[in-house]
């Protein structure tokens, strides 16, 4: 969603405004603006667009200037338009604000100031902020800051800049990330640490209610009420390599094929050296903790909610312990029953999806456990659970999530053993089996990963159909969701999970001549009743792409091609059979000439409601 960049130091900052904003650009927009401050006035220059077109206005025209501020926004209130797109300015361009969130009582804001005069140019939420600023302010632009703070309601990131008050900007958040980058004589300000990794990997990473005031030279970090904040540094454990895409023609493949590193990586440190049991040092449950937990809901958002529900699988088969999965947006107001006895899993890689830090808030007001599961350190659903066990699947850049989904199924496997072992609820030889297999996943993956030729065939021969289904029962019916939901986002084709068993009660009907229909068929429990199903698919003259286990010799009687993947547990094949899945949403959105990394409509990192 938006991104916010911001520099003050001895450089022009143009250059690392549009750099910093090219490396947000997977987060999703559709306009861009900067902000220079050349030592008397400010230059605003904005675009409707991509930042190439924003590039392309300035021409050869930069801003001058130390100090900017810049922004790509994905538009909530008012269209993508040059004139809504940010930094926002007041009426006498003093001030300038570039904002993420959304300022929730813009409207009453807005009505008091066009009454006191203030003249609006666009139809956003954020231009109230420069306009009360320039209301409010008496000379002392930090204290002006803190009274916007104080009168704003809803959630937001922002930096405010001022011609009056040069060599200083000021940044505050609530519910939205935002990161201070410190260099050497110079300073940076981002919504996320792609966009600054190149200068520094020391930061601040502001909390909810906290404000900053940068120079070029220090920071100083403050409660809204002015009182000094001590914080410590963060120092980001990955580099710029890390951001790039090192060969890949695109950020989603080379994700992908980083699965087997991202996947041993989770699991690094957490498989007793004999291979016996797993360790979750940063829990440290005891029989006590699970035996006060009647139930757990995982609550999570698109691919995360698909990885909960193989993790409600998981625990529910392991621990016995009864789960419900539910959508981070729905959870929150359907007056969910929950007491001390409830744990409640979040699951998200960003750590910044609102909906699943309002459920996370809710589930903890109403007296749940909590438990984060995500990849970001630090972010701002780390900070409000209990307890945090990271993904460390490394930057996931492509807005279609592929190694965080992994890394998150590695997790889930990992919490529904640990709490089978504390319960004594399976087999000891039944963990061992599990943990043996889980080592093997990296090496499985990678050999997913090299047959792919067939899948590009596949992907050329149907990346033309408008529609396609995926079945599966089971644990593939939960594959099935996530495959459908990457060859959606990724190629704009219009893709139906269906339980395998449940079409007949009506999907079955838009079972027509050759319609591609991809079934997966990896759970032996449920072999011959996918298989037919699979059957009655084929008898409408669907053409059938199967993922099965290499050991699989059924299959290929009834499916049109299958495409294999190695053999594992059942419980675990889950972690091989997306691989394909992936790989054909990938490459049915290379046929049709799709933005891979840049879905139309979406964001990386959703932070409106
Ligand atoms: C799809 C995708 C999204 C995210 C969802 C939650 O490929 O990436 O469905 O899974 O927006 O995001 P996080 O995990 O950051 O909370």
């Amino acid at each position: 969603m938006c991104g916010i960049v911001g520099y003050v130091g001895d450089r022009e900052a143009a250059q690392f405004l549009l750099e910093g904003l090219t490396k947000l650009e997977y987060r999703g927009y559709d306009s861009a603006g900067v902000a220079v401050f050349d030592g008397e006035n400010i230059r605003v220059e904005k675009s409707v667009g991509r930042l190439a077109e924003l590039k392309e206005k300035l021409g050869g025209n930069i801003p001058v200037g130390t100090m900017g501020i810049g922004h790509t926004r994905w538009a909530t209130h008012g269209r993508p338009s040059d004139l809504n797109s940010h930094p926002h300015t007041d009426c006498a361009g003093d001030f300038v604000v570039v904002h993420n969130g959304i300022i929730e009582n813009y409207l009453a804001l807005k009505e008091e100031l066009v009454k006191k005069g203030h003249k609006f140019l666009s139809e956003t939420d954020t231009e109230v902020l420069p306009h009360l600023l320039e209301e409010v302010y008496d000379g002392d632009f930090e204290a002006a800051v803190r009274e916007v703070l104080h009168r704003i309601e809803g959630s937001y990131s922002i930096v405010f800049m001022s011609r009056r008050d040069p060599g200083k900007l000021i940044c505050s958040k609530q519910d939205n990330p935002l990161v201070i980058g410190l260099g050497k004589g110079e300073n940076f300000i981002a919504s996320d640490i792609p966009a600054i990794i190149a200068h520094t990997r020391r930061t601040y990473i502001l909390s909810d209610g906290e404000m900053a005031v940068v120079t070029k030279v220090g920071v100083s970090i403050m409660n809204y009420a002015g009182v000094p904040i001590r914080k410590k540094v963060f120092e980001v454990n990955w580099n710029a390599e890390a951001a790039e895409k090192g060969g890949f023609e695109h950020f989603m493949l080379k994700e992908i094929h980083e699965q087997p590193k991202a996947v041993r990586a989770t699991l690094s440190a957490r498989i007793e050296k004999d291979e016996s049991a797993v360790v979750l040092e940063e829990l440290a449950w005891d029989k006590a903790f699970i035996d006060g937990v009647h139930r757990i809901f995982i609550v999570a958002c698109g691919t995360a909610y698909h990885a909960g529900l193989v993790g409600k699988y998981y625990i529910e088969n392991m621990a016995r312990i009864p789960v419900e999965c539910d959508i981070a947006s729905e959870f929150r107001y359907r007056s969910p029953i929950i007491d001390d006895h409830t744990l409640t899993i979040v699951v998200s890689q960003s750590g910044e999806t609102i909906d699943t830090l309002a459920a996370l808030k809710e589930a903890k007001r109403l007296g749940s456990k909590t438990l984060a599961v995500t990849n970001v350190v630090g972010s701002s659903i780390a900070r409000e659970a209990d307890q945090v066990v990271y993904t460390w699947a490394g930057p996931e850049i492509a807005v279609a999530s592929t190694k965080a989904y992994t890394t998150q199924l590695i997790v889930m496997l990992l919490l529904g053993l640990y709490m089978a072992q504390i319960r004594g609820s399976l087999p000891k030889e039944r963990i061992v089996e599990l943990v043996r297999g889980l080592k093997e996943i990296p090496t499985q993956i990678s050999r997913t990963l090299e047959d792919v030729d067939p899948i590009k065939t596949f992907a050329r021969q149907y990346g033309f159909n408008e529609h396609v289904f995926f079945i599966g029962r089971s644990l593939d019916y939960d594959v099935a969701l996530e495959g459908s939901l990457k060859l959606k986002e990724i190629s704009y084709i219009h893709a139906e999970a269906y339980a395998a068993g449940e079409l007949k009660h009506g999907t079955l009907a838009l079972i027509v001549d050759s319609l591609p229909v991809i079934a997966i068929a990896t759970q032996k429990s449920v072999y011959e009743k996918t298989l037919s199903n699979i059957k009655e698919v084929k008898a409408r003259d669907a053409v059938v792409i199967g993922i099965a286990s290499v050991t699989d010799t059924e299959l290929e009687k009834y499916a049109d091609h299958v495409i294999k993947v190695p053999e594992t547990d059942e419980m675990l094949i889950p972690l091989l059979a997306v691989v394909p899945l992936q790989l054909l949403a990938y490459y049915a959105a290379i046929t049709r000439g799709c933005d891979v990394d840049k879905p139309r409509n979406l964001a990386k990192s959703v932070t409106v409601e």
